[in-house]
């Protein structure tokens, strides 16, 4: 399916849409826009504050100075859920004494059915509702509201993008650039395939050009985001895969880093192992979310690979490159899950040597095949479970980064370390965290720093 570019600020409703947010705010028209969840919903926030520029606002971080509250949500775990309803429950009493305020939900959660009832019922006082593909068609509900409907919404999947043009970024230094949405797997405990739709690439020539002029801008790292991205291009009528995206990417003229999030361990064959490998813009870290270590729960949650699949990888990429460094999601309590079950997740731990994971404790998502098996496990044995993994990984990562004492890290520098006045953080090619002693001038630049200590979550050491 090829996309189309969608031109906001020129649209029809964008341009009545101005006149009303002119007229019903003379101080200048202040919008409010909190992403919650992962980087692809970050990335369409992003986007979501470049339509609401181009349609007249600027930005506060105080919801109490906002005309428009906008809450881009996630659904992945039941707790993203209750985070969101909470805070739209402060907002009750904040738009019954503003009653001119526009309050606006979207991302993963807007995109289930069942919250159109849902805010309907409970939350009434929301103005506008869309899903994760129906960005491009905040201007017309925005008109829609101003018009006089109660609850603008539309959660229709449309194949509209934007370009780069029409992004605000948070950073000046790291950028991140979808490569695609949605995903197919369909792994038996996620909501992502039923709210994000199914897989749609990009075309590389899009993602070529907005990667040059990221680069030409002085951007340092080029993160790209799917939620499956080893998947890229099966869409495609030329057949380009990821590990080509990465090669040519790889090509593109300046010193910026490539990181990519996140691959699945069935599609991570040699090909995009060996592209990682030699290309020298990408990073020497990979984000290759394993869930478990048991090869039964494995199968349960439909991922399609064993736990010796899992470590073939890892072993191909630490005998070509010493230290590659691996991090992970990994999930606890999966329905039934059992002492065993749970203990080969420990060994595989043990055995990645992870510098970095992060778990999860199974929360049941209504709709999804997992929701309707049996789990006898309580939650009181799931959190033991949790803090035995937690425990575990920490004297892993001790160990772990002891292997960079003595080095000199090329680091890309991203702001002050709480560690004290005069401090900074930065990452490593390994995307390991690494702290030192420096001036501020030096945020969003490459500095090289020797490694003299380690703890069980970063490095520290003296620039050269
Ligand atoms: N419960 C707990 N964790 C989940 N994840 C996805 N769905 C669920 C769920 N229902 C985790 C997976 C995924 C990460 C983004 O969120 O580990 O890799
Ligand atoms: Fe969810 Fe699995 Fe797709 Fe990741 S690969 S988004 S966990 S269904």
């Amino acid at each position: 399916m090829k996309i189309q570019a969608y031109d906001v600020k020129n649209s029809s409703e964008a341009q009545e849409v101005c006149k009303y947010v002119k007229m019903c705010s003379r101080n200048g028209a202040k919008a409010y826009v909190h992403s919650f969840g992962c980087q692809l919903n970050v990335s369409d926030g992003e986007k979501i504050k470049g339509i609401l520029s181009a349609l007249g606002f600027s930005f506060t971080e105080d919801y109490k100075k906002a005309d428009l509250i906008l809450l881009n949500t996630c659904a992945v775990r039941e707790s993203a859920e209750d985070t969101v309803y909470g805070t739209l429950g402060n907002m009750k009493k904040y738009k019954k004494d503003n009653p001119g305020v526009i309050i606006v939900l979207c991302g993963c959660m807007a995109s289930e059915p069942a919250t159109i009832e849902t805010v309907k019922n409970h939350y009434p006082f929301v103005d506008i509702l869309f899903g994760t593909s129906a960005l491009s068609q905040l201007p017309k509900l925005l008109l829609e509201h101003y018009e006089g409907k109660k609850l603008a919404y539309d959660m229709a999947e449309y194949k509209e993008e934007f370009g780069a043009d029409d992004q605000i970024r948070e950073s000046s230094f790291k950028a991140s650039v979808p490569i695609m949405f949605g995903c197919n797997n369909f792994c038996t405990y996620c909501i992502v395939p039923y709210v994000r739709g199914r897989e749609r690439s990009r075309s590389a020539e899009v993602i070529i050009k907005e990667v040059e002029e990221l680069a030409a801008k002085g951007y340092k790292e080029i993160m790209l985001l799917g939620q499956n991205v080893n998947s890229y291009g099966k869409d495609l009528p030329d057949g380009i895969t990821f590990a080509q995206l990465l090669r040519r990417l790889n090509e593109i003229e300046g010193d910026f880093w490539i990181r990519f999030m996140s691959s699945h361990p069935k599609d991570a064959g040699t090909d995009l192992l060996d592209a990682v490998l030699e290309c020298e813009k990408v990073e020497k870290h990979l984000h290759l979310p394993v869930q478990c270590g048991s090869n039964s729960v494995l199968r349960r949650m439909n991922r399609h690979y064993t736990a010796e699949k899992y470590l073939e990888i890892v072993d191909y990429l630490r005998e070509r490159h010493e230290g590659f460094a691996m991090s992970s999601d990994i999930m606890v309590g999966f329905p039934n899950e059992t002492e065993e079950e749970f203990e080969d997740t420990l060994k595989l731990v043990e055995n990645v040597k992870y510098d970095n994971i992060f778990t999860f404790i199974y929360s049941k998502r209504s709709g999804t095949k997992a929701a309707e098996m049996d789990d006898a496990v309580t939650d009181a044995e799931k959190r033991v479970r949790m803090e035995r993994l937690l425990k575990l990984q920490r004297e892993v990562a001790t160990e772990n980064y002891k292997r960079f004492i003595g080095r000199t890290v090329r680091v890309l520098v991203e702001g002050e370390s709480k560690q004290g006045a005069g401090w900074l953080f930065g990452k490593s090619s390994e995307y390991t965290i690494v702290e030192f002693k420096g001036d501020r001038s030096l945020i969003g630049t490459f500095a090289d720093v020797k490694i003299t200590d380690s703890k069980n979550w970063a490095v520290s050491g003296e620039l050269v």
